[in-house]
């Protein structure tokens, strides 16, 4: 057997049993290349719908579509061999029943071969979750901030800065919980409310923009490496990518322009 064949995937169930222990290193993923260099770090690779964003440089990712997260996530699994791969749900393709739900994330499973759907809403969403878990399909929730909702929330607003605003939000990752989804994802929610629904719920918390006090993380990855100009205040640039990048292409068109590239190594010379 193959040393490659060797390693298995983390599962949905794997992730679970992490409650309260190891922490949970996530980051998202929407190529190959990338899932490779990330695979060999994180526990999950999550692409997420903001590579509406990230990728194809829309204002919010509720104009991405289905066709999108499957492309970008099929490459996500063919770069990738032990993370967990967890797929978004894009707006549209879940909220209006539990029905629609099972067959669009069904077709994400069966297409992409991933482990995971994931989807935002608390409360509201908790029905959609059980359905879809009970018939074979593993769930991240996602709670606090919900980007999808960016037109009904006015924005990309941290929540629960107001203590009155806690008892939801509580409920919601409570019934997310309960209604059988593997982890949940809290998404730019004040420090001490994190801390609470990290104690009270029984599955995995992942934070972004919550607390340190999570049972996991998860950045957006291009925005940790310094790939993307403006990024939210809870991003730490663990790396400079953007301006190695940028100082590459500086120096690719000045060898250019200078018709010092492609010089000698760079060219084929004729053999006979
Ligand atoms: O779409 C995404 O990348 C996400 C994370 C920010 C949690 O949902």
């Amino acid at each position: 057997m193959s040393s490659q064949a060797q390693i298995r995937r983390l599962t949905a169930l794997d992730i679970t049993s992490r409650k309260a222990a190891e922490p949970i290193v996530t980051l998202t993923a929407y190529t190959a290349p990338m899932a490779a260099l990330a695979d060999r770090h994180c526990d999950i690779l999550l692409v997420g719908d903001s590579l509406g964003m990230v990728v194809h440089g829309l204002d919010s990712t509720v104009a991405v579509t289905l066709e999108m997260m499957i492309l970008h996530a099929q490459a996500v699994m063919r770069g990738s061999r032990r993370a967990l791969v967890v797929v978004d749900m894009p707006f549209g393709s879940y909220e209006e029943s539990p029905g629609q739900a099972f067959r669009n994330a069904a077709r994400v499973m069966r297409e992409v071969g991933c482990g995971a759907v994931k989807l935002e809403g608390g409360q509201r969403m908790a029905p959609t979750i059980r359905f879809l878990v009970e018939r074979g399909i593993p769930v991240m929730g996602h709670v606090g901030l919900t980007p999808q909702a960016v037109n009904v929330l006015g924005g990309f607003k941290a929540q629960g800065r107001n203590r009155a605003q806690w008892p939801a939000i509580g409920a919601d990752a409570a019934a997310v919980a309960e209604a059988g989804a593997f982890s949940v994802v809290l998404e730019a929610i004040a420090e001490p409310l994190a801390v609470e629904i990290t104690a009270a719920v029984a599955i995995p918390t992942i934070g972004i923009g919550a607390s340190a006090a999570c049972d996991g993380q998860v950045l957006v990855l291009d925005d940790m490496l310094g790939l993307t100009g403006r990024v939210p205040k809870f991003v730490k640039l663990f790396g400079g990518l953007g301006e190695a990048a940028d100082k590459a292409m500086a120096d690719y068109a000045a060898e250019v322009r200078a018709r010092r590239f492609p010089g000698p190594g760079h060219v084929y010379a004729v053999k006979d």
